[in-house]
């Protein structure tokens, strides 16, 4: 029986995910992590408070944690705009403050989630870090230019994936730690962006869970720091 974790619980990539494992006869114990709490209550669900722009908040969060080992841990956090600010479409959208709001949630917030979360990782037999990355931060794919700052942040982010892969590789080799680009998908997040997808490609975020969860459960340890696709296609640095 598995232990999983979901951070970025009340997101709509990150709820699908607890609404899987929830249905999941192999899923023991469910940690939730969030800002926002969950609507929802199971038994074997164990809903807590994370601040992924707070070290010490992530710290306190992987204390919740009372089993001694996870299989599965799902970064489902993320930021492309707020209230204040939008994807940059050009130089003069540049702003450090956004900038830097957007580094902090979406690669130092995931970075020191590894910091904490990556010592519970199932050492025994296989077990899965796997962080919600993008298509976008590919540098060989980036062809149409602009969302200086998200594509910033998820190149970042692969890069710490492949560090993080590289140093398990020694630690924990039963280990599998990588990026998935989880297609288009209807969330908050997408929501500006949606008119601009073609009929059939905005996906639901139960169909990109399902997705996922094959890619997770397939996977093996020669996947592990790479950056995978829904479809199961490996998308270059
Ligand atoms: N949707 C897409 O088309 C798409 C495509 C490619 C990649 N992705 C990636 O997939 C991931 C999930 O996206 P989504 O579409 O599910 O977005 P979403 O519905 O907007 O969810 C984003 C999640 O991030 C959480 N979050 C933001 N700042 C946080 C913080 N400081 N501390 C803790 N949690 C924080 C939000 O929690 P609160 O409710 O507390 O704000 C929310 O749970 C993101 O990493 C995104 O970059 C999405």
């Amino acid at each position: 029986m598995k232990n999983v974790v979901v951070i970025g619980s009340s997101g709509a990539i990150g709820k699908a995910f607890i609404d899987s494992y929830m249905k999941d006869d192999d899923v023991e114990n469910i940690f939730s992590f969030s800002r926002t709490g969950l609507a929802v209550e199971d038994k074997k669900l164990h809903s807590f408070f994370i601040d992924i722009e707070d070290e010490t908040s992530i710290c306190d969060a992987a204390e919740n944690i009372d089993k001694s080992s996870i299989d599965e841990i799902i970064v489902a956090s993320g930021i492309l705009h707020n209230k204040d600010f939008g994807p940059e479409k050009s130089i003069r959208d540049l702003n450090a403050d956004n900038f830097l709001k957007v580094i902090k949630v979406n690669t130092i917030g995931p970075t020191i989630v590894g910091k904490y979360f990556i010592p519970l990782l199932n050492k025994k037999e296989k077990s899965v870090l796997a962080f919600l990355s993008a298509r976008v931060g590919s540098i060989s794919d980036n062809k149409t230019g602009g969302w200086y700052a998200y594509r910033a942040s998820k190149t970042a982010l692969n890069q710490i994936i492949k560090n993080f892969s590289i140093e398990l590789r020694r630690t924990n080799p039963n280990a599998i730690i990588f990026g998935l680009q989880p297609g288009t998908v209807d969330s908050e997040l997408s929501e500006p962006f949606k008119r601009n997808v073609k009929e059939g490609n905005l996906f639901t975020p139960e169909y990109s869970v399902l997705q996922l969860k094959n890619i997770i459960d397939t996977a093996s340890p020669s996947d592990s720091g790479k950056l995978i696709s829904w479809d199961g296609e490996e998308i270059q640095p």
